[in-house]
């Protein structure tokens, strides 16, 4: 009976851990359903994927409403039913976007926005909180860290303070109170690895890359060098930053895009 349970300890424990070390960052900022209560049609290939990669780590951003809409609001009836289709994988965790302006932001709406992440109901509730616009400067370090200490008050002491300055952050005392940094959001033609700052004060599994603008097609030999820098997620996608169509589609290679992450740490 011991053994029974010991066994059964060791294979949780195994599958506990089996997830690859740089997973998918997807910032989601469409509706989940492309006509009325279609079951979730617009995200089909991201829960696809989920399932076709069950090892590889999955962090995806839900926007509502430029946040998560109103004070002690519930979202739209399709996010209620579509968040718990992704969120319901071991590789999967939902974060929700907050925006910032650079350090402009009114502190208590930006307070406000977590706390409504928070009241939301168990199922559809994110894990995690994105800042976007962070002005990750040393003027406004207390400020972050302040927004960093709200989300494990109101989300839990394991949920992720994920902070958006797009580029490396000046003043590297983000790292210790941010789970992820994204230190680059750029165009894809843009990048070059070398740009990338990692040290021990600024690890890679705390960074984040996100490149739009692409090619239709994967590049495979950039994904393979990123996985190589032990980054924590990545984005890729060929749509454009112009009129913020980037982040409102699936990219055109997607599925592929997450098999090469997956098979790169292989
Ligand atoms: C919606 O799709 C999921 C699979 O993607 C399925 O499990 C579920 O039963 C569907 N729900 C409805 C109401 O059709
Ligand atoms: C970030 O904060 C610094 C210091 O307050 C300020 O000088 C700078 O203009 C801010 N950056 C942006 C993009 O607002």
């Amino acid at each position: 009976m011991l053994f029974l349970v010991l066994l059964s300890l060791s294979i949780h424990l195994r599958s506990a851990t089996a997830l690859l070390s740089t997973g998918v960052i997807f910032p989601l900022y469409f509706f989940p359903n492309v006509n009325f209560n279609d079951n979730c049609t617009a995200w089909q290939p991201v829960i696809s994927a989920i399932s076709a990669n069950p090892t590889l780590p999955f962090l995806f951003i839900v926007n509502p409403a430029s946040g998560p809409g109103s004070a002690n609001s519930q979202p739209d009836p399709a996010y209620q039913g579509c968040i718990p289709q992704l969120a319901n994988h071991a590789n999967v965790r939902i974060i929700g976007y907050v925006s910032t302006v650079f350090g402009n932001r009114d502190v208590t709406a930006v307070v406000t926005d977590i706390a409504t992440y928070a009241q939301w109901s168990a199922p559809y509730r994110p894990t995690g909180i994105f800042f976007d616009e962070t002005n990750a400067t040393s003027p406004l370090e207390s400020q972050y860290q302040s927004y960093a200490t709200a989300v494990h008050q109101d989300l839990g002491s394991s949920a992720f303070a994920t902070f958006n300055p797009g580029v490396n952050p000046p003043d590297t005392n983000f790292y210790t109170f941010a789970d992820l940094i994204v230190s680059v959001e750029n165009f894809f033609a843009s990048f070059n690895p070398s740009q990338l700052v990692i040290s021990g004060a600024s690890p890679a599994q705390k960074q984040a890359v996100i490149l739009h603008d692409g090619p239709t097609t994967t590049s495979v030999d950039l994904v393979k060098q990123l996985v190589a820098l032990n980054l924590g997620y990545l984005f890729f996608t060929d749509f454009t930053h112009d009129n913020s169509e980037d982040y409102k589609h699936v990219p055109t290679d997607w599925a592929n895009f997450c098999s090469v992450v997956a098979s790169a740490q292989s």
